[in-house]
């Protein structure tokens, strides 16, 4: 596993009731309703992908869906199976799914891509697109912003997780590159949606299809093969340090075209957002930043 995902994950695991209680209320319901109407079977089986302590898992199998939830982190997957006795989870990285092809009538995806690093992105998202069906449906969600970052917040006990920003127009080429059709990509705004208490900075909540495998429609770029697949976000660090050299380069971030859909002004944005350090590919050594939470920004948050 690289360094930067042990480094997140350690963060989560010294905070998992912290997390739980500043986003169980956070009930992604806008984004469930549009995620249902795009599945091919309302009655899935859909995976909730980085799944934490349940919460969607829950929420997708209280709607009548067949539902497994995954994850990396132990502590996380333990509390989900206390909440959710009922429900199936199982300790499992986003890059290398353990499913067969086609599995899947829906992949849910909420706020877990934004933890890795672009070629890990692009392994996951291959990864939906296999085990979807042809014509299943993905949501998947990140922090609108450019670049990269590892940030210290005092609600994981100063621990420190990364974060990749993307722009909407880096998400569609993205799902398009991994054989998703049509990618509807909305900004959302979480003080709009969440109410006070929460943070003036905008998500983008990302729709899509998979296309066919094969024949008219498939995708220019082929989704990984299965053993480039295997180069995965939690295989060995050697294995990765080859996967790492081969990524795109720090400067191709920084000249991302900020999103025209976004409807926060940056200068409007929250300071801290604003002064968030942007570091390049490589995570160039500098000293971390000390990012505690202010009444405005709410409590922790994904
Ligand atoms: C911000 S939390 C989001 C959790 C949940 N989806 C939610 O909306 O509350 C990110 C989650 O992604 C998980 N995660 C990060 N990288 C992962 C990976 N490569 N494979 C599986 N889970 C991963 C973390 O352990 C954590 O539970």
């Amino acid at each position: 596993m690289p360094d930067y995902l042990s480094r997140t994950l350690a963060a989560y695991e010294q905070s998992v009731h912290t997390y739980e209680s500043a986003t169980k209320g956070m009930i992604p319901d806008v984004e469930l309703d549009t995620f249902m109407s795009l599945l091919p079977d309302p009655a899935g089986p859909v995976l909730d992908a980085g799944c934490a302590f349940g919460r969607d898992t829950s929420l997708l199998a209280s709607r009548g869906l067949g539902v497994t939830g995954i994850d990396l982190s132990e502590p996380f997957l333990a509390r989900a199976r206390e909440l959710h006795p009922g429900l199936d989870f199982r300790g499992m990285d986003v890059c290398a799914l353990d499913f067969a092809d086609a599995s899947f009538a829906g992949v849910w995806c909420q706020a877990t891509l934004l933890h890795l690093k672009d070629e890990h992105v692009r392994a996951a998202l291959g990864e939906f697109h296999r085990v979807l069906r042809p014509g299943g449906a993905l949501f998947v969600s990140f922090k609108e912003g450019q670049g990269e970052e590892e940030i210290v917040e005092s609600f994981s006990a100063d621990a420190v997780r990364f974060f990749r920003y993307q722009t909407a127009d880096r998400v569609r080429g993205m799902l398009e590159a991994a054989g998703f059709a049509d990618p509807d990509v909305r900004v959302v705004n979480e003080l709009e949606r969440y109410g006070p208490g929460h943070r003036d900075l905008n998500w983008l909540s990302a729709y899509a299809r998979s296309a066919p495998r094969f024949g008219a429609g498939a995708p220019a770029a082929r989704p990984a093969s299965r053993a480039t697949r295997r180069q995965a976000c939690g295989v060995p660090a050697h294995l990765h340090r080859r996967d790492l050299s081969s990524g795109p380069s720090s400067s191709a971030h920084r000249t991302d075209a900020h999103s025209s859909g976004c409807r926060t002004p940056a200068a409007l944005r929250s300071p801290s957002l604003r002064s968030h350090r942007q570091l390049g590919e490589g995570l160039q050594p500098a000293p971390l930043r000390y990012h505690p939470r202010t009444p405005r920004e709410g409590g922790p948050h994904p």
